[in-house]
């Protein structure tokens, strides 16, 4: 009797391990997949993402490595569109477009990554791993995003700086790393342009 229960658990967890490795191999295979996959959207609908899924990304963007873990960057997550309409009039400000060119694209949802200077030298590195998390869990749960640049000079302007001051972020500590815009991708889905050669050097 004994051994029979013996036998059952030990075939029980032999099967719960092998399945474990399948599903690692498989969430393995998933992000090699996303990470080759996801690409800079330049055209968007207006249809607002579920909040969850919008604080998901943002959770992923959390969980970036920062330098001695001092966590140094921040993300203002922009679903208002009021204020994701001011940043992008603010951002096209910054290379003397007109107000009607949206350097958004029409993304809906705007998360602005930001990072203390005061918190650890390696802020900007910080700040721009969180982006990268950004874009791949965008990428990663079904949505379209970009990297969208000038997030230093918009947090720099007057305007700028009260957002933050309105939200109790200190705006002489924090400075703009960038602005991952986000929502559903209209039309077609980007393709990969070819990398270049001799992208990587072995030393083996
Ligand atoms: C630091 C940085 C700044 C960028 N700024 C912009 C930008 O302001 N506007 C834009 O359309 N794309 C911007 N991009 C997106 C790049 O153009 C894009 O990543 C590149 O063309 C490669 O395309 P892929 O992301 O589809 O692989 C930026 C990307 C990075 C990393």
């Amino acid at each position: 009797m004994t051994l029979v229960i013996a036998a059952v658990f030990v075939s029980c967890c032999d099967k719960n391990a092998c399945d474990d490795k399948t599903n690692d191999a498989t969430a393995m295979n998933t992000t090699m997949n996303d990470l080759l996959t996801r690409r800079s959207v330049r055209s968007y609908t207006d249809e607002v993402p579920p909040m969850e899924v919008i604080e998901e990304i943002c959770k992923a963007g959390t969980y970036a490595p920062t330098g001695m873990n001092r966590q140094a960057p921040i993300i203002v997550a922009v679903t208002n569109r009021e204020v994701r309409d001011r940043l992008s009039k603010l951002n096209a400000g910054v290379f003397g477009k007109d107000n009607d060119m949206d350097p958004f694209y029409g993304a809906p949802v705007v998360l602005v990554v930001l990072a203390d200077t005061t918190a650890a030298f390696t802020w900007k590195e910080d700040g721009s791993l969180v982006m990268g998390n950004l874009l791949n869990a965008a990428h990663a749960k079904g949505l379209g995003s970009c990297w969208i640049h000038r997030a230093k000079e918009v947090f720099e302007t007057e305007e700028g700086k009260a957002i933050l001051r309105d939200l109790g972020i200190d705006d002489t500590k924090y400075v703009g790393i960038g602005n991952c815009i986000l929502g559903y991708t209209a039309g077609d889905y980007p393709e990969a342009k070819p990398r270049k050669e001799n992208y990587v050097y072995w030393i083996k």
